[in-house]
């Protein structure tokens, strides 16, 4: 591994980027308002977190990094669009996001669902229309995954738990339930489809690997939890405060600041045990999970 994470990061962000640019239509192509609310929701912000994770997967199983790419957007898009339904007023209410006025603040909530939906079929045409795996089965697979991953029984579900759960009282196995899917879900698919774009690891691989991005899921929605409670607005770029405004269960409102910290760090330590075995070819894998543990936005 020649590069310092930092660079490889940057790298890794740059070609996502890129590729989300030239992929999403022009803001001047009609419907003119509804593209630029997908550019202005998709492009110039985010962590691209779950790109990093398609990425370090990717090279685990020596995929090749245009067939990852793809399959990182595609991720990366549907998880935009979790944010522009997330912020809606009948959702979370949110105003700002990525350090500017949410979707349907700065265009109208109709206009913010109808980005969410188009960014969601642009995901799935993306995975459709090239060769991303080596067999026609494999590929078939990978769109089901995030197919699953982002419905009813993955994020939209989680989501659904999370506005059902308002102002309740939690156990731990429900609240873990509801992460698992609201954000675990859709890392996992990040994690799996950039190993998938090769068919290089075996079964046994495959499931030390899926086990990995379990852990690093609910991790980073622990995290995210923690940050909410103790980060600021301006490091945020998303209102500080507003899990316990909206008198939402999380992590931090059962646990509390530090017993949540503890749990964050020992699915960082059950992650990094799942990648024993891989040797040096998770290293990015490992470094990817420690950014995501450590963040502080
Ligand atoms: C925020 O996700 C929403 C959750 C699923 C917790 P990120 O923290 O990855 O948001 P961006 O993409 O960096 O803005
Ligand atoms: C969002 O969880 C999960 C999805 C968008 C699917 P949050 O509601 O905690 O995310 P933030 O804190 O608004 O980014
Ligand atoms: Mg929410
Ligand atoms: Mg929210
Ligand atoms: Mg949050």
């Amino acid at each position: 591994m020649s590069v310092d994470f930092q660079s490889w990061a940057s790298g890794c962000q740059a070609r996502i980027e890129t590729f989300l640019d030239a992929r999403l239509p022009a803001s001047d192509c009609v419907p003119v308002r509804l593209h630029k609310a997908m550019r202005y929701s998709v492009l110039g912000g985010g962590k691209r977190v779950r790109p990093l994770l398609s990425f370090a997967a990717g090279e685990l199983a020596a995929a090749d990094v245009e067939r990852v790419t793809v399959a990182a957007a595609a991720v990366e898009l549907i998880h935009a669009y979790s944010l522009v339904h997330d912020d809606l007023p009948c959702m979370d209410d949110d105003v700002l996001r990525r350090g500017k006025p949410t979707c349907h603040i700065e265009f109208d909530e109709a206009t913010a669902l109808l980005t969410g939906d188009s960014l969601q079929t642009l995901a799935f045409e993306l995975l459709a229309e090239k060769r991303l795996a080596d067999t026609p089965q494999a590929q078939l697979e990978m769109i089901t995954q995030l197919a699953l991953a982002s419905g009813s029984r993955g994020m939209a579900g989680g989501q659904a738990f999370d506005l059902d759960s308002v102002g309740k009282m939690l156990s731990l196995p429900e609240l873990e339930f509801m992460h698992i899917h609201k954000t675990g879900a859709l890392i996992r698919a990040a994690v799996m489809l950039g190993a998938r774009c090769s068919s290089r690891l075996d079964d046994e691989q495959l499931s030390k690997l899926d086990h990995f991005a379990k852990c690093v899921g609910l991790a980073f929605q622990v995290v995210d939890d923690l940050l909410d409670a103790e980060a600021t607005t301006a490091t945020l770029g998303k209102t500080a405060g507003k899990d316990a405004e909206n008198n939402k269960p999380t992590y931090v409102s059962i646990l509390g600041i530090s017993q949540a910290r503890e749990l964050a760090e020992k699915l960082q330590h059950d992650a990094d045990q799942a990648l024993d075995g891989f040797g040096e070819a998770a290293a990015r894998l490992r470094q990817v999970t420690d950014f995501i543990i450590k963040r502080k936005f």
